[in-house]
Order: C-alpha cells, then sequence, then structure tokens
C-alpha cells in the first residue's frame, strides 16, 4: 500500500473509539495524576500492586463501539506515566505482566478488535516522567522507547497504526523519529503513523512521514490542498468530559447535541472522529460514556450504508449543513433540529427551508432517511429548496440526513 492508498483507507474508517486505561484509572483523578497531584504519585506503587481490572470486557466495549458506527479503535498501550499495557518482554517492570492482573491487554484489546471488525491502533507515548534514562540519557530513552515500539510492531499482528503524543513536551530535542518512522515502515508498511501536536498546534504536519494530523479536543478547519499537492489525514479526538483518562469527580459531560454536531461536522470536511472513554480502574465504562456510544448508534442508524464511503458533493447547503454523495444520490445533513415546543406539539421545531446551490440534476425525490417521510421540494435551475421543517413527534435526531434522487 502506497501513502495515498493508506491516507484513505484510514479515511474510510471515519469514526474511532479513543480508550485511556492504565494504572491512573485505579486513582480515578484522570490520566494526568502522577504528574499533577502529589497525593496520588504518593500511592502509585500501591497502584500497581493491586492492579486487577477483573470487568475489562473489550468485546463487550468494542461491540458497543462498532454498533455506535466506530470501525477503529486506539488504546493507550503506554501512556506518559511509563507504565505499559503491554509485555515489554524484560525492557522494563513496569508494565501489567508484573500486576496482579497479569495478562498482556495490548493482546487482549488487539484480539476483541479483530473479533468486532475493528482495526487496532496503538497510542505510545513519546514522553515518560518516571523513565530515569529520560533524564540522565536521553538517547539510550530513545532506544528502550524503540524497542518498546518494536515488540508492538512484531507480536499483535496487523496494526492498523501508530499514535503517538508527547514530542509537544520538547521542542528542541531530537527525538530522532525518522529511525522510529522506518522501523515502523519496515513492520507494518501499512500502518498509519500519527504523532498528536498537541492543543497549540492542531492540524500542523510535524515531520513528512506523518500520515494524518491531529485536531485534540476539536477545533478543526476546513482543509483544501493546492493543485498537485497531497494532504495527510486528519484526525479529531475529543474527550466526553475533561480528561481522557477516568476521572470519577469530573461531571461535566458533553451533550450527545454537541458531539454529533461536532462529529457530522467532521464527516463534512472529511476528517475522522476519534471518541474518548475512560473506563474505571475495574476496566468497567461508566454508564455516561456507554450511554453516548449508545445515542450515537441510534443516530448512526440512519447512515450506516453511505457513511464511510460518500464522497464530498460540490452541492452548496448554505451553513452547517452539507451534502455527501454516492451511488448516484446525494445525502444532505441537516443541523439546527431541536425537540418539541411542547408535548402537545406534534412536530419538532428546527432547520426550515433549505438552499441547495450547484445541483445540476433534475430532482425526483428527497426524503429523511430516518423515516422515509417525502419532503416538499421546488427545482429552479441549479438551485433547489427543500422544506426540512419539523418532523412527527417521538425523535430528535439532532443533525437529520435526507435522500435526494434525480431523474434519469
Ligand atoms: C494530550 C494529553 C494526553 C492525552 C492526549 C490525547 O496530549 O497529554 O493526556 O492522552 O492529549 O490526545
Amino acid at each position: 500500500m502506497d501513502k495515498k492508498e493508506r491516507i484513505e483507507r484510514f479515511e474510510h474508517l471515519r469514526l474511532g473509539l479513543f480508550m485511556h486505561f492504565g494504572l491512573y484509572s485505579a486513582a480515578g483523578e484522570g490520566e494526568w495524576a502522577w504528574h499533577n497531584l502529589p497525593g496520588v504519585r504518593k500511592i502509585y506503587g500501591s497502584l500497581k500492586e493491586h492492579f486487577d481490572p477483573e470487568k475489562l470486557d473489550f468485546t463487550d466495549i468494542l461491540s458497543k463501539a462498532r454498533e455506535a458506527g466506530m470501525r477503529y479503535a486506539v488504546l493507550t498501550a503506554r501512556h506518559h506515566d511509563g507504565f505499559s499495557l503491554y509485555d515489554t518482554r524484560g525492557l522494563s517492570d513496569y508494565d501489567v505482566m508484573h500486576t496482579p492482573y497479569g495478562r498482556d491487554i495490548v493482546r487482549l484489546f488487539a484480539d476483541a478488535c479483530r473479533e468486532c471488525g475493528m482495526m487496532p491502533f496503538f497510542y505510545h507515548t513519546m514522553h515518560d516522567w518516571q523513565h530515569p534514562l529520560m533524564q540522565s540519557d536521553f538517547d539510550a530513552y530513545l532506544d528502550y522507547h524503540r524497542k518498546s515500539v518494536e515488540l508492538l510492531c512484531t507480536r499483535y499482528g496487523e496494526v492498523g497504526g501508530f499514535w503517538f503524543d508527547g514530542c509537544w513536551s520538547s521542542k528542541t530535542a531530537d527525538w530522532k523519529l525518522d529511525e522510529l518512522y522506518s522501523m515502523i515502515r519496515r513492520y507494518q508498511p501499512d500502518a498509519m503513523i500519527i504523532n498528536n501536536t498537541g492543543l497549540e498546534a492542531r492540524g500542523v504536519v510535524s515531520h513528512p512521514d506523518i500520515d494524518a494530523v491531529t485536531y485534540e479536543q476539536g477545533h478543526t478547519e476546513e482543509r483544501a490542498a493546492a493543485a498537485g499537492e497531497m494532504l495527510p489525514a486528519a484526525e479529531a479526538c475529543v474527550t466526553l468530559a475533561h480528561h481522557w483518562g477516568y476521572a470519577k469527580r469530573d461531571i461535566d459531560f458533553r451533550s450527545p447535541r454537541s458531539i454529533i454536531s461536532e462529529l457530522a461536522s467532521c464527516r463534512g470536511k472529511g476528517i475522522n472522529y476519534l471518541l474518548n472513554v475512560g473506563p474505571r480502574g475495574d476496566g468497567s465504562l461508566r454508564p455516561f460514556d456507554a450511554g453516548m456510544l449508545e445515542a450515537l448508534s441510534v443516530w448512526t442508524d440512519q447512515v450506516r450504508d453511505i457513511f464511510y464511503d460518500a464522497e464530498r458533493s460540490d452541492i452548496d447547503a448554505g451553513g452547517r449543513n452539507f451534502a455527501l454523495e454516492h451511488g448516484g444520490r446525494t445525502y444532505l445533513f441537516v443541523f439546527g433540529f431541536c425537540g418539541p415546543e411542547s408535548e402537545h406539539s406534534a412536530s419538532l421545531t428546527g432547520s426550515g427551508r433549505i438552499s441547495l446551490r450547484g445541483v445540476g440534476r433534475s430532482v425526483k425525490s428527497v426524503r429523511w432517511r430516518d423515516n422515509g417521510r417525502e419532503l416538499r421540494f421546488s427545482q429552479d435551475g441549479d438551485c433547489v429548496t427543500v422544506d426540512a421543517s419539523g418532523f412527527e413527534y417521538g425523535r430528535n435526531l439532532i443533525v437529520r440526513v435526507a435522500e435526494i434522487t434525480y431523474a434519469v
């Protein structure tokens, strides 16, 4: 697979599940707790001694994710605290094999991904808060790091991609990325190479071998390639509250409205959407995380057959609305639906008349995909006006999709 094919394959996955899980999950104060909270740092040794996520069930989590429309999953094989969820084969005893759990969590994850039809990706930190070599002998640290990644390249079958994070911790350091990336290419020629550029440098191409740029916590932008230029893929990664790892006292959850609107916008721009969950220390998902996946699956139902392969349309649908093309039909994503004004009202409010410009064909029908109801429309040359206001009592999908067919 060449770079272009690799990027296209990734883009067609569209939606992924990010999973932050590690020793910090057992403390329940977020994945930066070792760094930010001296109280948690003090008990880190004991978190490792007691680490035993007996409720961790990747098949369950990943089948929920698949139902939600996700086609790949990214697991934190090692986060900044330096603890590995995989068997480091003697490189370090700071890994899951040296805990009461004693099973290779990365292997369980990779196997469950394949069982559920998801592509496994490994998040791996670049920066390590605890490794002594990080301060004393950086080259030796990079050696240890590369050997660690080599294990992930060689012991878990085909990997969808590597998702690095932490180079932002030192802009002057020589991270020797050429060596790291060429090793990955040798073992996993089709794997995506991603390296998170962090909150301050969203969308930046940090190295020529990078296959996808990142937009941490959303805030994406429209992307357009110059003539003859090949853009890397793009991916927005977002949390459901304010932490990536489980934080039991962070209850400031985002709404399905905000997540679904954002993911639909990303779909319109051709940007992958990677939604994070942080399982609890015992491995279980908190009900809110599971509930969001369930809400997503209800939304995804209306587009399952076209969501992955549909292409961008030249039709201008105005505002946040956008259109995709697939199999000779147009799929119109309509934003701005709200709930009913009262339970006595038979229709939901929202959206209204939509003008489509640049249609270029003669429209035969327009209908909502979620209930098949026909929408009134009128056509004047290239311009089509669709009456997309209100719909039956009992549903609110936030962003609805209408299918347009054409007279042949
Ligand atoms: C940031 C954070 C990290 C998180 C990552 C995910 O870089 O340092 O905790 O894993 O974002 O995008």
